[in-house]
């Protein structure tokens, strides 16, 4: 599949492929922090992709420039990630780890992270192939709060939050750790269209209960806030 990159004015294509019955298809989201991605990266500087899947992040952030770890804990994305970055002529490196577990203590200057956020376990599901706790934030939690100890001075945190898990819950973790907190893009999209899925009527019925969604016609929409956190 192919994902949109400016670059200088220019619109670039990424190729991005895999299994995706075994790694998480980017979807809007993606182009989401890819839009974003376009405004904060400069060459030379030092990201870090959390939850990388397909790589996609990590492989526009070095089409940037920038100098790129990607990280998953599944390793058919690390595998994916170094193939989509081959196919885009480009070079990453990557860890094989659970969140923050098998890092070193690097610095870089933004740390990006798709993170799952589902408040369902579902064991087979490419999003959260590891127990990420009771509403699927484990990873979120993380990132949210360890980030900043693998942030040089000025870094920042680029990550996002669904009205799948409600936004009260994960806005709360953002306050206590960090001090300047900006909604960049707020955006609306189709529950069905993201990954793979196909959500049974129960799942629905937890998203109701746990978020923010709600129904047009025969389709289910949530809602996403993409947000560029920083230490002032
Ligand atoms: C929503 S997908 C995002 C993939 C890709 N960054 C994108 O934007 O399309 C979340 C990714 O996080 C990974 N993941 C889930 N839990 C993790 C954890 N505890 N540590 C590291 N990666 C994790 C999954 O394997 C999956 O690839």
């Amino acid at each position: 599949m192919n994902m949109n990159l400016r670059v200088d004015g220019k619109i670039r294509t990424l190729s991005i492929n895999g299994d995706f019955q075994r790694v998480y298809r980017p979807s809007i989201i993606a182009q989401t922090f890819i839009e974003q991605l376009e405004k904060c990266v400069a060459p030379g500087l030092r990201v870090l992709d959390m939850g990388c899947g397909t790589g996609v992040l990590g492989i526009a952030a070095a089409y940037l420039g920038a100098d790129v770890l990607c990280v998953d804990v599944n390793p058919y994305c690390i595998e994916c990630t170094l193939a989509n970055a081959t196919t885009n002529g480009l070079r990453l490196r990557t860890l094989l780890s659970n969140g923050f577990k098998a890092m070193e203590n690097e610095h870089f200057d933004i740390i990006v992270s798709n993170c799952p956020l589902l408040p369902v376990h579902l064991s087979s599901h490419q999003n959260t192939p590891v127990d990420n706790g009771k509403l699927g934030l484990g990873l979120f939690h993380e990132v949210a709060s360890h980030g900043s100890n693998y942030l040089s001075s000025n870094g920042r945190l680029i990550l996002w939050c669904c009205g799948l898990i409600g936004f009260e819950r994960a806005e709360r973790t953002l306050y206590k750790h960090w001090s300047y907190i900006e909604t960049v893009r707020t955006f609306e999209y189709a529950i069905d269209r993201i990954g793979n899925n196909m959500y049974s009527d129960d799942e629905i019925a937890t998203f109701a209960r746990h978020g923010d969604i709600h129904r047009r016609g025969l389709r289910w929409f949530s809602r996403g806030k993409l947000y560029d956190v920083r230490q002032l």
